[in-house]
């Protein structure tokens, strides 16, 4: 029998924080009837959620949204929808009506829970259900707390601890399109990772743009230290991960309770940005080069055999090459386990889109390949230490690139791959010997 519910295809861009949010679109989306599939021709209802950190996830969903528009030629009850950062864009409303007129369903990152009334509304036949919430009015909202989720695996989850974002640095749009700092009340959280331990799941992320921010605004006097603690004992949870902390307020105090933890794994990603003064000041991220560096020691001492990892912009307006050798230097001196490294990127409405000295395209192509090459030298040189050594892995399934091994990740985040029996060992913490360390993973046999 043929199934007659409607079939939605929703595609993520973005970081963490839009994949979870896509899990919230999805447990919505089920919750009214639909269900999923991948392919666009049989959908009837496809929807994007976009980033637009940078330009280039921005420009691939104009033109995969464009391109539907003969699909949709073919099948007028289609229902084409965007959402996400990038529709939070001041004047980017008027932009998807001039440039995708065919496009139905809109709504912002503070709206999701309004999804179940538009959808009704697009389905009743009324073009262009367009709801975006700009960030005055979704601070004067309560948080929406409830909202069903359908999780993307059984074994590892996210879970928001805070919204929006008060840095302010100067490239980054996120403030402006996810807007003030908001901390989720502690119970909420405890009571949601209590849940997942009870359901099986064996591993957290905490989600927020700056999570060591937490408690900021709460009425009692809490932080994100004391919510780890607070977690660190739930029954079930194996490992709790956090993402993303910014080094300037990274106390020590967090360093201490990390430490004191069982459950908090030994990985610390902190965005370095870049290795200049002059360029940290210029993108008001509030620590210097030396301060960021005791900063690590500081966590090395405490937290022996942790990994660092690192975000990197090259190319910041008025990033000179001897700034640009200030990056390479700290990337040297820190020797980070991974690294992402990104072209900088103009956003409109950003202070750094509007100051002189832009550095050119081919200037920022040339420092990110010089980036990248350093990087991954060390990247090799950290896994490489790791040979002989034995490492617990949390076994994740079947690798992505060989159905005849099976993927983990260690508690400081490195992809491990290894032969094994997936029925056996799937959800299971189990010991891997590393044989054969590479750039970008390690192999090894199980002991
Ligand atoms: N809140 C997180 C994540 C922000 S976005 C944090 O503070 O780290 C993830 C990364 O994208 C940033 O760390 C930064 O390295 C990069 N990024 C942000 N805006 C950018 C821009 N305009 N151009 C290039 N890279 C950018
Ligand atoms: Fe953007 Fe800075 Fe906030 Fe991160 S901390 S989201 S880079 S403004
Ligand atoms: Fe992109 Fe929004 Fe995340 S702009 S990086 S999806 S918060």
């Amino acid at each position: 029998m043929q199934d007659h519910r409607r079939k939605y295809l929703l595609q993520t861009f973005g970081c963490q924080m839009n994949v979870h949010d896509s899990e919230t679109i999805a447990g919505i989306l089920e919750k009214e009837g639909y269900i999923p599939t991948e392919d666009p021709e049989e959908a009837d209802l496809i929807l994007f959620n976009t980033c637009c950190v940078r330009e280039n996830p921005e420009r691939k969903v104009y033109g995969r949204a464009g391109d539907l528009k003969r699909l949709k030629e073919k099948n007028p009850g289609l229902v084409i929808g965007i959402c996400g950062c990038m529709v939070q864009q001041e004047g980017e409303l008027e932009k998807i009506r001039e440039q995708l007129p065919h496009v139905d369903l809109v709504f912002g990152t503070h709206n999701i829970h309004r999804l179940p009334e538009l959808l009704h509304r697009v389905e009743a036949g009324l073009r262009q259900a367009y709801e975006v919430w700009d960030v005055e009015r979704a601070e004067k909202e309560d948080l929406v707390e409830g909202l069903p989720v359908k999780r993307e695996g059984d074994l590892k989850a996210w879970v928001t601890i805070m919204y929006g974002c008060d840095n302010f640095c100067s490239y980054c749009i996120v403030p402006y399109v996810r807007g003030r700092e908001r901390s989720r009340p502690l119970e909420d959280i405890i009571a949601e990772v209590t849940e997942l331990g009870r359901e099986g799941y064996k591993e957290v992320t905490l989600l927020g743009q700056n999570v060591n921010a937490y408690g900021k605004g709460l009425p009692e006097r809490i932080d994100f230290a004391d919510l780890l603690a607070a977690l660190d004992g739930v029954p079930g949870i194996e490992r709790i991960r956090y993402t993303t902390s910014h080094p300037r307020d990274f106390s020590l105090k967090l360093i201490q309770s990390i430490a004191a933890s069982r459950k908090v794994c030994e990985h610390f990603h902190l965005p370095l940005q870049a290795g200049s003064d002059k360029i940290l000041r210029r993108m008001n991220r509030g620590y210097t080069a030396q301060r960021y560096l005791d900063l690590v020691a500081e966590i090395r001492k405490h937290v022996p055999d942790s990994s660092i990892t690192t975000d990197l912009i090259v190319g910041f307006p008025g990033e000179a090459e001897e700034d640009f050798q200030d990056t390479l230097d700290m990337v040297r001196k820190v020797e980070f386990d991974s690294a992402f490294t990104f072209i900088y990127s103009p956003r409109r409405g950003t202070a750094a889109a509007n100051m002189p000295d832009q550095v050119s395209e081919d200037e920022k192509r040339d420092r990110i390949y010089r980036l990248i090459a350093v990087q991954n030298e060390i990247s090799l040189r950290k896994n490489e230490a790791l040979r002989g050594k034995t490492v617990e892995v949390l076994v994740e399934g079947e690798s992505e690139t060989s159905s005849a091994l099976l993927q983990g990740r260690t508690r400081t985040n490195k992809l491990v791959l290894f032969p094994g029996d997936k029925d056996v060992l799937y959800g299971r913490l189990v010991s891997v010997k590393i044989t054969e360390p590479q750039t970008w993973l390690l192999r090894g046999e199980l002991v």
